[in-house]
């Protein structure tokens, strides 16, 4: 019996021991899209353990947090709520989890051992599928589990889940990464790079489209390295619809009915081929807002980062595929404050950024990960200048973002409609292909399809269209 048949017995075992109560879980996701999908899975294991999902955590009778490691301010959001829970757990017992990224850190489950005593269950990243067998054991054998491991876990096939969304979907392509960026957590969490294959990727896409899926966003650390470690190594990867890269793959996706639109995230500049330009430029329903992270658009502080790229390469890499790519868009990430990173160094950055002119930027300010290489650099940046920084960088982007914004107005953007818009129930909201926020007044019967709007009006953060 496989690992994942193994864990739907345990799950069998909770339902019974369930069965007649209606219980609830209250989870909470810390971390990217990634820990996302990771608390998706997680979803899917409750429910069918019998379990339903409930917002207020002082109803739940499990709280389950997914957690992340990438920044410092992720970290002190967990302690923050851990805090909170003493009280429920000494009122009514609720059973605590903890599981994700930040849990494969030893200081961390050190301290949460020492002053966080009545919670029950520490899990990581590689032993998410197991959580059945664990919950069964904290309610059986009332008994506290740590159940983390270091070597990079498998990847497991077959988990239940319970998607956010029934119009959009994310699929994880891969797991982990080896690029080891000296800033960077990532590779020590997660574990080696490893792809999944691409019948398992295939099979779960028609599956999304054949329930009425609209747009898969693929997923992974270096999502365009695709397959290359698996190459490099020869581990033999099943032959299917002749994929044996990224670029084979979002054509194979390309084909699938009924999916309107495919996103990625997150690219390698280092690994963007001439093939996977080309892929993008042919497959009508990739969507061209390409995320490409910079980091730093200076070469001596890339060289520190371990990016492998410089900023001519970068910026000679935007031009291929703004050459190729009819009406491309891009999005990236940008660190500021990195050790070492002198005012002149971050003007390099300044200058790629209004070259660029980017659709969205991400900004984050440094921040030192314990164990990286980056954590043991000499000259960190001190606070006050790369909170300066931070602020330069954002009032030149959103400058950026309030001019790009104003070439909408007037255009007709086909629009995802994904459901009522958060703060005002009488509107809906939906993205665009490069996947701006839209407003707009419509009946609730169009969420779930793609329609023309006229773009109206900009508020920085959305764009209000009309039908
Ligand atoms: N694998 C993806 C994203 C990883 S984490 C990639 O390579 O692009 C998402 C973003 O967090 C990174 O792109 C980076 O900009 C930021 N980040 C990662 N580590 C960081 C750190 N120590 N301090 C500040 N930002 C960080
Ligand atoms: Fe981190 Fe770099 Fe890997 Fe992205 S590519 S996860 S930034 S080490
Ligand atoms: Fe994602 Fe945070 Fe882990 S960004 S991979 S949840 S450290």
């Amino acid at each position: 019996m496989n690992e994942v048949e193994k864990q739907k017995q345990y799950i069998e075992k909770i339902k019974k021991i369930n069965q007649n109560q209606t219980l609830k879980y209250h989870m909470q996701t810390m971390g990217c899209l990634l820990n996302e999908n990771d608390s998706e899975k997680l979803a899917g294991m409750l429910e069918e353990m019998g379990y339903q999902k409930i917002e207020d955590p002082k109803k739940a009778d499990i709280i389950v947090f997914n957690t992340c490691c990438v920044r410092e301010n992720a970290e002190d959001k967990l302690f923050g709520k851990l805090g909170e829970l003493k009280r429920l757990k000494q009122e009514n017992g609720v059973i605590i989890a903890i599981g994700g990224c930040m849990m494969q850190e030893k200081h961390i489950t050190n301290k949460i051992k020492a002053s966080y005593p009545y919670v029950d269950i520490l899990f990581g990243t590689h032993t998410l599928h197991k959580f059945p067998e664990n919950l069964y054991k904290t309610l059986e054998e009332k008994k506290k589990l740590e159940d983390i491991i270091e070597i990079e876990g498998k990847i497991y096939e077959g988990i239940p889940i319970k998607r956010d969304s029934n119009i959009k979907a994310s699929v994880t392509i891969m797991n982990g990464c080896n690029n080891f960026c000296s800033y960077c957590i990532v590779p020590y969490v997660r574990g080696r790079e490893r792809s999944r294959s691409p019948k398992n990727i295939i099979e779960e896409v028609k599956e999304l489209a054949s329930n009425g899926y609209q747009e898969i966003t693929l997923l992974g650390q270096n999502v365009n390295s695709y397959l290359k470690v698996e190459q490099e190594k020869a581990i033999p990867i099943e032959e299917y619809e002749g994929i044996h890269s990224f670029a084979t793959l979002l054509k194979a996706i390309n084909k699938i009915e009924g999916i309107q639109r495919i996103r990625f995230i997150s690219p390698h500049p280092k690994d963007f081929t001439d093939d996977v330009i080309d892929a993008i430029a042919t497959c009508q329903k990739v969507c061209k807002l390409i995320h490409l992270p910079l980091q730093s658009g200076n070469t001596k502080v890339l060289k520190e980062m371990n990016r492998k790229y410089t900023k001519e390469q970068y910026l000679a890499l935007v031009e291929k595929m703004k050459k190729k790519i009819p009406n491309i868009k891009l999005s990236t990430d940008i660190i500021v404050g990195f050790p070492g990173e002198t005012k002149e160094e971050f003007e390099d950055t300044l200058e790629v950024v209004k070259k660029v002119k980017f659709e969205q930027v991400y900004m984050f300010i440094y921040s030192k990960r314990v164990g990286t290489p980056g954590a043991k650099m000499k000259n960190q940046v001190p606070e006050e200048e790369k909170h300066k920084r931070f602020d330069q960088l954002k009032t030149l982007v959103e400058n950026q973002i309030q001019e790009n914004n104003q070439k909408y107005i007037g255009t007709t953007q086909k629009v995802l409609v994904e459901g009522e818009s958060k703060n005002n129930k009488n509107l809906l909201t939906g993205r665009t292909d490069s996947n701006k926020v839209v407003i707009f007044e419509g009946n609730k019967k169009l969420i779930g399809t793609i329609q023309h709007l006229k773009i109206i009006s900009e508020h920085m953060w959305y764009l209000k269209g009309e039908m």
